[in-house]
């Protein structure tokens, strides 16, 4: 997790590393830092809380100098203190460091650093990286810059984990080190600057040419020119690249939260995922990324779908998408259980890896695991150049465009969106026909127009939303397909509010969960009228049996709904396969009201980061 910044050239750093960095804080918002060479040393500033923290003791004390480096954290090891937030000094407080990831075997050398006399200031595993670097450059007999390099490559083998740093010394002005194993970092290129940071979208104002580097390559960044290398010393091939969207920075507009921005901007995200790829004469669809042949189509036996959390979850609605359209059975996974898990694949399965952000460590994780196996494995990211989807044999973008708010919304229908696109293309290579295949591209076509319908309702959600936001607990039910939508309404609850919720199937009601009813836990339904919508009219009166209030998602005109639940979230009615990317919207709307009325803050809850980059 956690974002870097690192800056060398020939203006201010302090204000360019501040604002790089803001435009990081989706990996990380509970403290953050920078360090400067002023002339003299390396000066740092750090602060727990938000960048803004950050920079108003810099307003109150500003450090002047042309690099430097800088950190948001999102915590690991240690709380969220000052003294636990980047940059960390090395014991001769000399050399400063910003790390991205986990040193997974530092309680064991922070002992053997103890037993040399070092001593720390933090509960960090960077402290400790840090004071194994500044001791392999104490003890390195290189000069200059080669020094650094080869107290990091020294490090490099030592350290058991994931890392993405950057680091200065005050004998060495002009030179960043920057180096990656596991995380991500990009080099921007600039004139007479260059840049590092843990993505491209920090650099967006500054330069679009850009250079990712790959696993374990190490950089020597100076103002003008910056050279890479591999571990064992020599040099490596870079490749400049020049980004189109890198230059994208999404504001609110007139909405007071990004979340609900992105809310109300599915209409064109879920347009976006489609335009281009319906074939309506051929009842299918053309997805180019693929890198897959038609026979290499038609061989698909079984589909794994790897992901975590909102991603998970569109799988989820992805399996009933697909086995439905193509009869190829599906089986979801949490990446970070597949990693370490020894369930036997058969043969023939293709691995699906679903992440917005394409940086998710546990689904990155995931996906060298399958390759590693030797399956066949596409992305579904949004961010296009993420490091899932430059890893994977292909894939499809969800071209949702920037989702900043922590709780994923318009990209999750984005991506069942892809799953449906997915599945009538991999239906028409096995027994869809066309005509079934052209049946849900029209009801395609006009899903963005029903999705603008459901999101006029945003008041009386409003209504509901203040009416129960007061509730200790909540459930939310629904069946086949609508049970994952039942799963991503109780997360966003949860995570932006902070209300207990929990998802289930329908009929599992009666298996336990239904002794939490009572008239304090209102039971959010999903009861849209499809095949199982008698078996929800049960469930629904079972409820009210017991006193528990219901609020619905059914459809407009629902008199019979109307009639037994407390309250109705109206959704327009669909094609059955699509019925879920409408029926969560409402469930987006009623977790973001709620945590307004409750004063929360909504597009950086506590805790939580919008890219999950460490396991
Ligand atoms: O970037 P990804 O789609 O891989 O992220 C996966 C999850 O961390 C993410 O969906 C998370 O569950 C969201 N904050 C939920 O709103």
């Amino acid at each position: 997790m956690c974002g870097i910044v690192a800056y060398v050239g020939s203006r201010n750093a302090q204000p360019i590393l501040l604002d790089a960095l803001s435009r990081l804080e989706y990996r990380g918002y509970d403290s953050a830092g920078l360090a400067i060479l002023n002339g003299h040393g390396v000066e740092v500033r750090k602060k727990s809380g938000r960048i803004e923290n950050l920079a108003k003791a810099c307003q109150a004390k500003p450090i002047s100098g042309s690099m430097g480096i800088s950190h948001t954290r999102w915590a690991t090891h240690g709380a969220p203190t000052d003294s636990n937030a980047h940059p960390h000094l090395d014991a001769s407080g000399k050399l400063a460091l910003v790390h991205n990831g986990v040193i997974e075997n530092f309680l064991e050398l922070k002992e053997k650093l103890s037993k040399a006399g070092h001593t720390f200031q933090s509960d960090t595993d960077t402290e400790v990286l840090a004071h194994c670097l500044g001791d392999a450059y104490a003890k390195s007999q290189a000069k200059g810059e080669a020094r650094l390099l080869e107290a990091v490559r020294q490090t490099f083998n030592q350290i058991h984990g994931t890392m993405g740093i950057a680091v200065i010394h005050s004998d060495l002005p002009g030179l960043v080190v920057g180096a990656r194993r596991g995380s991500p970092l990009v080099i921007g290129v600039g004139q007479g600057e260059n840049f590092l940071a843990s993505d491209t979208q920090a650099l967006a104002p500054y330069t679009n040419r850009v250079v990712i580097l790959k696993d374990l390559e190490i950089v020597a960044l100076h103002a003008d020119r910056f050279d890479v290398s591999s571990p064992l010393g020599s040099n490596t091939q870079i490749k400049v690249e020049e980004i189109e969207n890198g230059m994208i920075h999404s504001d609110k507009g007139s909405h007071p939260h990004f979340m609900l921005k992105e809310i109300m901007e599915q209409p064109r995200s879920i347009e976006n995922a489609f335009r281009g790829r319906l074939d309506r004469d051929g009842g299918t669809t053309k997805l180019g990324g693929l890198n897959m042949s038609a026979d290499q189509l038609r061989q698909i036996q079984r589909i794994s779908v790897l992901g975590c959390g909102t991603a998970l979850h569109s799988g989820m609605v992805g399996k009933y998408l697909i086995e439905d359209l193509a009869k190829i059975p599906v089986e979801t996974q949490h990446a970070s259980e597949f990693r370490y898990g020894d369930s036997p694949v058969s043969r023939h399965t293709l691995f699906l890896a679903v992440s917005q952000s394409g940086e998710t460590a546990d689904t990155l994780g995931a996906l060298r695991e399958a390759q590693r196996r030797g399956y066949p494995c596409l992305g579904i990211c949004n961010n296009v150049a993420s490091s899932i989807a430059r890893e994977s044999d292909g894939g499809v973008y969800m071209h949702a465009g920037p989702e900043i708010g922590v709780a994923a919304t318009k990209s999750f229908t984005s991506q069942v969106m892809v799953f449906a696109l997915l599945g009538l293309l991999l239906g028409r290579h096995h027994q869809l026909s066309a005509n079934h295949g052209a049946e849900l591209l029209d009801a395609i076509v006009q899903l963005p127009e029903k999705i603008r319908q459901t999101l006029k309702h945003s008041d009386s959600v409003a209504r509901v939303a203040k009416t129960y936001a007061h509730s200790r607990s909540m459930l939310f039910l629904g069946r086949l397909a609508n049970f994952p939508i039942a799963l991503e309404g109780a997360l966003k609850m949860k995570e932006i509010t902070y209300l207990h919720a929990e998802g289930y199937p329908s009929a599992e009601l009666k298996h336990g969960v239904i002794a939490m009813i009572d008239k304090e836990t209102p039971t959010v339904l999903i009861a849209t009228q499809d095949g199982v919508y008698d078996k929800n009219l049960g469930s629904l009166q079972e409820i009210k049996a017991r006193g528990g209030p219901v609020i619905a998602v059914a459809e407009e005109g629902d008199s019979k709904i109307q009639g037994l639940a407390d309250a109705v979230l109206q959704v327009p009615k669909t094609h059955e396969l699509l019925q879920p990317i409408l029926n969560v919207i409402p469930l987006q709307l009623f977790s973001y009201h709620t945590a307004v009325a409750l004063g929360r803050d909504v597009d950086k809850p506590r805790n939580l980061a919008k890219s999950v980059t460490v396991e």
